[in-house]
């Protein structure tokens, strides 16, 4: 919920537009070549600005309205010469989309960039916001926009606790830039929002002493400008646990070449053992030394390596066996199971936690222990 500051919801309503639209006028930019050419070229340039930054698209904007310069240049482009020209901003679908689009405005609305929101939002790779800056920049309308930068504004601002990807605070938000939207100077409100949040409400450090909604600001009011937004909640993941087997031999480790199926499905790695606890696998891990060849050794339990995947965090127990004697049994005929050296480990086809782990311990063998 918003935290209310000194001023009611009616004065903040009131004032909020006004205050951004005059900052603007002065402090905000007025300059970037999409901010004066048609709905096509600003749609190309929000599409670019959806997940990069202003100074990164400005050179990319300018190479693709070269060799695409209407949107009927793009609709005919084969889309190996669209790609070429995204190569390197990332986030390809979105030439794709953009490619897309273009042919279906040709077909659905003969080749004329559409005016009202709903048509634009239609498009693929447009959503509401992107659609409503297209409308309010290049049509006249006061349509609400709420990116990534706005959301940070206005949690800032209103005090909106909760992460804004989750619905609820979302609608919260929409609800707010509905309110605020003014019913003149859209488009410089609408672009005060985005210099804002992009030039002075920074994640990182923002310049608080530089903005014009400083005294009605609740996150500045509070010192809580690092908490807001909330950050995405961590996933709470079922924990997986595992025993592995670190056996070293002569500064060498047996490394095992995993099943194709599964987690790291062909790479090397440490072996693993089934068991469910530690009890079972020392046992087990006796157990399959003696079926080696390796009865006699010595076996320490290192540190959990965790390791977080999508569905599941893996928690891996390397037990530590240093073969007493020589390895020479386990060398004949033990095709999935490799000796390495341990100071090229890092060499290997392994996992990156295991890779890790067998650095840290190459680099902790080489340091002298102190005396006990
Ligand atoms: N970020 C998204 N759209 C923008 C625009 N039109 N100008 C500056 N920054 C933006």
């Amino acid at each position: 919920m918003a935290t209310q500051t000194d001023e009611s919801p009616h004065t903040q309503a009131d004032t909020f537009a006004p205050t951004l639209v005059r900052w603007q006028r002065l402090h905000g930019r007025h300059d970037l070549p999409w901010q004066h050419g048609d709905a096509y070229g600003v749609w190309v340039s929000e599409i670019m600005l959806q997940q990069t930054q202003v100074q990164t698209v400005i050179g990319y904007y300018a190479r693709f309205m070269a060799r695409f310069p209407t949107l009927a240049a793009l609709a005919a482009a084969e889309e190996g010469s669209v790609m070429e020209s995204w190569s390197g901003l990332g986030y390809y679908a979105r030439a794709r989309n953009l490619h897309r689009a273009a042919r279906e405005i040709i077909q659905r609305f003969e080749g004329r960039f559409p005016a009202a929101i709903d048509d634009i939002a239609s498009l693929p790779g447009v959503g509401r916001s992107t659609a409503a800056a297209i409308a309010t920049f290049c049509f006249g309308a006061h349509e609400p926009i709420l990116d990534g930068n706005v959301k940070r504004v206005f949690a800032r601002v209103f005090g909106i606790e909760g992460f804004p990807g989750t619905r609820a605070v979302e609608q919260q938000m929409w609800a707010q830039a509905r309110e605020l939207m003014p019913a003149s100077d859209g488009v410089a409100y609408t672009q005060a929002l985005m210099d804002l949040g992009a030039t002075v409400c920074t994640r990182g450090r923002p310049r608080c002493s530089d903005c014009p909604l400083r005294e009605r600001c609740v996150a500045r009011r509070d010192g809580r400008q690092r908490e807001f937004p909330a950050p995405r909640p961590a996933k709470v993941r079922p924990q997986r646990l595992r025993f592995a087997l670190l056996i070293e031999c002569a500064g060498r480790v047996l490394l095992e070449r995993r099943p194709g199926q599964g987690i790291w499905g062909g790479l090397l790695s440490l072996p693993e053992l089934a068991a469910q606890n530690l009890t079972d696998a020392e046992t087990e891990a006796s157990r399959w030394l003696a079926n080696h060849g390796l009865p006699d050794h010595v076996v320490e339990v290192m540190a959990p390596v965790i390791h977080g995947f999508t569905h599941f965090e893996l928690h891996l127990v390397p037990l530590h066996i240093t073969v007493v004697g020589s390895a020479a049994p386990l060398l004949a005929g033990e095709a999935p199971l490799h000796w390495q050296p341990l100071d090229d480990a890092t060499e290997a086809a392994l996992p990156a936690p295991v890779r890790k782990l067998l650095a840290q311990h190459d680099a902790d063998r080489r340091t002298p222990r102190p005396l006990p």
